[in-house]
């Protein structure tokens, strides 16, 4: 599908947000390893989480979402999946891949995991070494999927394991093999990263000397629970961007999660001048949400990199948007792990913004964009086949004179379904 994206005149309303992706996969695994019926209210109709809910069920879970996006889970325990009858597929989701080659590696059966032709070329090495340092037998294919795991009859031995990369997924697939450990396992980061599956496991978490060890012990079991997923900040951060750089905007995103380890954006566009404001902040379960409103502003460029990349990781894309359209430079470095997301990001975006006019250098770890107002003109894009990329280039096509056409749209299903329809819906052209 080839979406245009005609220049806005202005964006008022609420957008409809999607579910957080990275809390939904979360919450279909612990309630497949939970001890009896779990429910997952505001689990998403997106195609990542739905990879999840596949896998799942191919483990010989029963796990059924209704027309009102409660999802109900008849967990096993943690010893009582089933081998599947056939290579686990996770789609287009590296969390899917990565989380459940932890769960994967404690199993006394076998398993293959797969997914499409992108996801068959992420690395997958940063998994397979934990794993195999706590005993777990793991062929991957020139480093790639599909990953082939052996059973294991005596369990995993527990590791203390220092994440040589800052990543999320990395770390919670050590967490979620520790729970198969003879033993205390400790998973330590020192550049902090989304922490959702500590929170959501209830799991013990030290500072030490400027680092974070997360400890996952022994005899750990999961109770059945009713998880509540709030709105993806991931999601919300296109429309943040949108409602600032559309003159004359005022758009309100309502329940979105706030964790701190995600929320980095807010502080770069607190940073460039944005008007946002954050309301009703509370806590939902285990995670912080509040409603979000933006109002146009002009913005100036900035510099991110550092400690700050991991809690923005996934919003660089619609960074490098408002950034080409501020005034000034922006410089986004310490960013190489865009490199092996769904496509290059890095190299997505800097072909992208300059097809529209922009002046963007490409770096080996980031990009130096020189903002030039609201002066992109219309052009053809690629959404190279992924999400954000697509959306992030949406976002751009509402402030480029002329039409925006984003090839392959339709990819904006893997996180929001509905992402076009809501764009067409609060804009006025
Ligand atoms: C995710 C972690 C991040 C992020 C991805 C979701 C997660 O990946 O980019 O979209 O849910 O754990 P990395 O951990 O590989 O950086």
């Amino acid at each position: 599908m080839v979406q245009s994206v005609p220049q806005a005149a202005s964006l008022r309303g609420t957008v409809a947000l999607p579910a957080d992706k990275s809390i939904s996969h979360r919450s279909a695994i612990l309630s497949a390893l939970g001890d009896g019926r779990s429910h997952v209210y505001n689990f998403p109709d997106s195609a990542d989480p739905r990879s999840t809910l596949d896998c799942v069920r191919g483990l010989g879970v029963h796990a059924e979402r209704d027309d009102g996006g409660v999802l109900t889970v008849r967990g096993r325990g943690l010893g009582g999946l089933q081998p599947p009858s056939e290579p686990l597929d996770c789609g287009n989701s590296g969390t899917t891949m990565r989380l459940l080659s932890g769960v994967m590696a404690g199993q006394k059966f076998g398993s293959v995991l797969t997914g499409d032709e992108s996801l068959r070329q992420r690395p997958m090495e940063r998994i397979a070494d934990p794993l195999q340092a706590m005993g777990a037998r793991i062929d991957l294919q020139e480093g790639h999927a599909p990953i082939r795991i052996r059973g294991t009859q005596s369990g995993l031995t527990p590791i203390e394991y220092r994440l040589p990369v800052a990543s999320a997924q990395v770390k919670s697939c050590v967490l979620l093999a520790g729970l198969y450990a003879n033993g205390r396992t400790v998973v330590i980061e020192s550049t902090p990263s989304r922490d959702h599956t500590e929170r959501m496991l209830g799991l013990e978490v030290q500072e030490v000397g400027g680092e974070r060890h997360i400890i996952v012990g022994e005899d750990h079991t999961i109770p059945a629970a009713n998880w509540s997923v709030p709105g993806d900040f991931s999601g919300a951060a296109f429309f943040l961007v949108a409602g600032s750089l559309v003159p004359d905007s005022e758009l309100h995103l309502d329940d979105v999660g706030l964790n701190p380890s995600r929320t980095a954006l807010l502080d770069v566009l607190d940073g460039m001048g944005a008007d946002i404001t954050i309301e009703n902040e509370r806590v939902q379960g285990s995670e912080p949400v509040g409603d979000i409103m933006v109002r146009s502003a002009e913005l100036s460029g900035i510099d991110v990199g550092g400690r700050l990349i991991p809690n923005l990781i996934d919003e660089i894309p619609i960074i490098a948007v408002a950034a080409a359209c501020a005034t000034g430079r922006t410089e986004i470095r310490d960013a190489e792990e865009l490199r092996v997301k769904e496509t290059d990001r890095l190299h997505a975006m800097a072909q992208n913004l300059t097809a529209l006019g922009a002046e963007v250098q490409e770096r080996e770890d980031g990009l130096i964009i020189d903002g030039n107002g609201p002066n992109l003109l219309g052009a053809s894009v690629e959404s190279y086949d992924d999400h954000r990329i697509a959306m992030a280039m949406g976002v751009a096509g509402l402030v480029a004179h002329g039409t925006t056409t984003i090839a392959e749209a339709e990819c904006a299903r893997v996180s929001f379904p509905d992402f076009w329809s809501e764009l067409d819906r609060v804009a006025s052209f």
